[in-house]
């Protein structure tokens, strides 16, 4: 099963973030509202059993998050993700820490990308409107924060028209 962690955002949050996705035609989708979260770690194929046993050891303190960005990464295939991005946090860095060092004892291999904590709000190809993106990244961003109580465990399915993401566990912070 694909798996990643991830924390879940209030339904206040993501109306907040559809009103800056750009407009959907046939080169960017949008991320669905159901789907927008803050992914810790990205584990990949492994064992759900094993992944939650190790998660649910986990205690952690409760914290808030702000949002704070908009921002876009490109890819090797010049395929764009377009992103809001969190005001940076020493709570959410100790909880991607922590969350790894329980990870790794079950021998996971870990993402060595930099951790740059973002939401992604669409995704988009290499034939879609740069001047969109750039009024998406011109906007004045979002500012708004949320309480962080818990985090989750999720599967990613892939299907005809892409990923589809579904909690598995979902683990309460202190
Ligand atoms: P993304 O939205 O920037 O693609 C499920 O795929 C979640 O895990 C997404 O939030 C995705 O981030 C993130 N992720 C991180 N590393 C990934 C990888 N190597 N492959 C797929 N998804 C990854």
């Amino acid at each position: 099963m694909r798996l990643f962690i991830a924390i879940e955002l209030p339904a206040a949050i993501q109306q907040v973030l559809l009103g800056y996705q750009p407009e959907t035609d046939r080169y960017l989708r949008r991320v669905q509202q159901s789907q927008l979260h803050l992914t810790l770690h990205f584990v990949g194929e492994a064992d759900a059993q094993i992944i939650d046993k190790s998660l649910a050891g986990i205690r952690a303190h409760r914290f808030q998050l702000c949002l704070h960005n908009l921002g876009r990464f490109k890819d090797r295939r010049q395929q764009s993700t377009l992103w809001a991005g969190v005001e940076s946090n020493a709570d959410l860095l100790a909880l991607h820490q922590t969350i790894a060092r329980q990870l790794q004892q079950t021998g996971i291999a870990l993402e060595t990308r930099r951790y740059t904590p973002h939401i992604t709000l669409a995704r988009c190809n290499r034939a879609y409107d740069t001047t969109a993106i750039q009024r998406f990244l011109a906007q004045p961003p979002p500012m708004h924060c949320f309480p962080v109580n818990q985090f989750a465990l999720y599967r990613s399915d892939l299907d005809s028209d892409g990923a589809h993401y579904r909690i598995i566990q979902r683990y309460t912070l202190i």
